[in-house]
């Protein structure tokens, strides 16, 4: 009932040559993915060119941040309005690189996920716990803390507009991902906490994984009843590899 979303997370990589051979690649490549949707979320100054080489195809694009702000003095920012200026249907929000990076707090990734919803954005919002709290067992506790300042400031109704990614800063460019039973566990408690809200969003949500998912464990990943397919990063540099982890979805 919910179709797999695979959203590839390009972070600060690449240069125009090489978005194009890698569009290329993920559009050759598509059309035998039927069984998940495809997203790439790229560098702001490639947003033209995607739009212009996935315009019409069954692959959807997106931003890696916005601002919270609708526009004005904020140098360096770019508003949601920009983004859907470049046809753009996802934004990431509230990555662990930009909570630790740039000092995001829950806060701002709940403000930031409600600019997204009024401009008619789809946010992905990315939850989860580094090492050290999972060494702790405050995993639950992190992530619903997350979770829960979202849900504060967009609702329930507002949830079910948005895509969660849980990824484990841990797994996040490290290899290790987590194990199927460790991130079944996490997702189902999202859903969960969701459900407390409001049964028919929860069952709706897509909750994604993300952290060293790959080719040659994509399948095993997504085969647990509450992963809804993956958040990934390096794989989606690399045309085939993202396209097997979306056939394996
Ligand atoms: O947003 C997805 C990203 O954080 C995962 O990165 O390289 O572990 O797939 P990677």
């Amino acid at each position: 009932m919910r179709k797999p979303l695979v959203a590839g997370n390009w972070k600060m990589n690449g240069t125009r040559e090489s978005a194009r051979t890698l569009l290329d690649g993920i559009k050759a490549g598509a059309m035998a993915v039927n069984g998940a949707d495809l997203a790439v979320c790229v560098p702001y100054v490639f947003l033209q060119q995607v739009q212009e080489a996935l315009d019409g195809s069954p692959i959807a694009w997106g931003g890696q941040d916005l601002s919270k702000e609708p526009k004005g003095a904020f140098t360096g920012d770019i508003s949601a309005a920009m983004l859907l200026e470049f046809g753009c249907r996802f934004v990431i929000v509230g990555h662990s690189e930009r909570r630790t990076l740039h000092g995001e707090s829950d806060t701002e990734v709940a403000e930031k996920t409600a600019a997204a919803l009024e401009a008619g954005l789809t946010p992905i919002v990315c939850v989860g716990e580094t090492l050290e709290e999972r060494e702790q067992d405050v995993t639950n506790d992190v992530v619903g803390r997350q979770l829960d300042a979202v849900l504060a400031r967009v609702g329930s109704a507002g949830l079910g507009r948005c895509v969660v990614a849980y990824e484990p800063v841990w797994a996040i460019g490290t290899g290790r991902t987590a194990t199927p039973e460790q991130a079944q566990e996490v997702h189902a408690f999202i859903r969960a906490r969701v459900a407390a809200e409001d049964a028919e969003v929860a069952g709706a949500l897509k909750i994604l994984y993300g952290g060293s998912m790959k080719p040659d464990n994509a399948a095993e990943l997504c085969a647990k009843p509450d992963i809804d397919g993956g958040l990934i990063g390096g794989a989606s540099l690399v045309a085939e590899d993202f396209l097997a982890i979306g056939r394996a979805a």
